[in-house]
């Protein structure tokens, strides 16, 4: 039988909960064409929640269009010209001979050179000639607009990990000619989101870079408790098993309402509980999962400085006060300059995320391995 929790894959329909204001507030600005920009650590809902948003408008609107394009294992300028071309072509054609078609119309200079995939029907793959695009980038950065003025469509271009641009050769520099172009489209508009706070902010709030204020800001959260025990709870009834609201608590209180880690805790709990679950079954589940997570937090922890592991090991005591002289010397920080740096570097590992100055971990199961297996046996 199917377990009914999805974890690492798009949330999609009866997996979905919640969102209600942000799906609403993107379809909106997909379909007037404001662009957005998208921020929440690793494994919040960022991707399922365009997913979701996309289709609602599209079921909405005939004209509409999304394309998808995940900068993750993109390391270039090449690669990302490449990257958009195909997928503007793909989401603006119904056949491969259409996206054939509109690549021959709508490049000039460029000389597409298509593959179709033997084995898919409708699947090709789309590359330039490096020389080519470097003179004349323009042409793709405009495609979209082209296409969707000529064909009477709007598009929105959804990009994954869009802070992956940042570490792209002369990054200013590529972002003003995007930005150059796309603020001038009319019927195109650009959803931007990724995961690494930090990097997102220098992109997008920093009034010196090229993309401040491109768009509406959103800083996605976690999901809240009553609709996660109200999911976890219905879940459970719809495959004939019983949760009670206390016990759907807990699952979340244990997950620090982290969307990913709540599936991934329910979906251990729902295996090991016949027809009711109770408070025992959840509190091995989570010990177990904890275990099976904890070779990858000692190779995580095993990369820290002894600084960043002290550091850390303070934040775990519930210290507030890093840099007062009593935590500085009881931890062996030996400086207020030292924890600025261990701070920074932890943020840049995305172990910790600061907020408004408030700083959390972003992995829950990381937080109870430190503070139950690792400085318990280390202190
Ligand atoms: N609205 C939701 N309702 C229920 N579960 C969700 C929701 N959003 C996300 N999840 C859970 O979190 C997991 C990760 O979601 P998703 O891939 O959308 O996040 P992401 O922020 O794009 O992650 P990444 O940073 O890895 O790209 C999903 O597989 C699912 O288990
Ligand atoms: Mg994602």
């Amino acid at each position: 039988m199917e377990t009914p929790f999805v974890f690492g894959r798009i949330a999609k329909n009866e997996n979905f909960t919640d969102r209600e204001t942000e799906t609403e507030r993107l379809v909106k600005n997909f379909n007037s064409l404001i662009n957005t920009i998208i921020i929440s650590p690793r494994r919040w809902g960022k991707s399922s929640l365009v997913a979701k948003a996309a289709e609602a408008a599209c079921s909405v609107n005939g004209s509409l269009r999304i394309s998808f394009i995940d900068l993750f294992s993109v390391r270039n300028e090449e690669q990302f010209y490449a990257n958009l071309a195909y997928s503007v072509l793909k989401a603006t054609s119904s056949r491969w001979e259409e996206a054939v078609d509109s690549a021959k119309r709508f490049f000039s200079h460029l000389v597409p050179k298509i593959i179709l995939n033997a084995d898919l029907s409708n699947e090709f793959s789309l590359s330039f000639d490096w020389k080519d695009v470097r003179q004349n980038p323009d042409e793709i950065l405009d495609l979209a607009e082209k296409i969707a003025a000529e064909k009477g469509l709007k598009i929105v271009v959804c990009i994954d990990e869009f802070q992956n641009i940042a570490g792209f050769d002369n990054p200013q520099f590529f972002q003003k000619r995007l930005r150059s172009h796309w603020q001038q489209h009319q019927n195109v508009s650009y959803c931007l989101y990724g995961s690494k706070r930090h990097m997102m902010l220098d992109v997008f709030t920093d009034p010196s870079m090229p993309f401040y204020k491109f768009g509406d800001i959103i800083f996605l959260e976690k999901i809240d408790t009553r609709s996660l025990i109200d999911f976890i709870r219905e879940r459970f009834s719809a495959t004939g098993k019983a949760i009670s609201e206390h016990d759907a608590e807990l699952i979340v209180r244990l997950a620090d309402n982290h969307p990913y880690y709540v599936q991934q805790l329910s979906q251990q709990v729902w295996l090991r509980t016949t027809v009711t679950c109770d408070d025992s079954i959840i509190r091995q589940a989570h010990t177990s999962l904890v275990e099976q997570l904890s070779l990858l937090f000692a190779t995580i922890t095993e990369t820290l400085t002894a600084n960043q592991v002290n550091f850390l090991k303070a934040l775990v005591a519930g210290e507030t006060a890093l840099s007062s002289y009593d935590v500085l010397s009881r931890y062996s920080l030996v400086s207020s300059a030292n924890v600025t740096r261990s701070r920074s570097a932890l943020i840049e590992k995305d172990i910790l995320d600061s907020v408004a100055g408030k700083i959390s971990f972003q992995d829950p199961m990381y937080l109870f391995w430190l503070e139950k297996s690792f400085f318990s046996s280390h202190s």
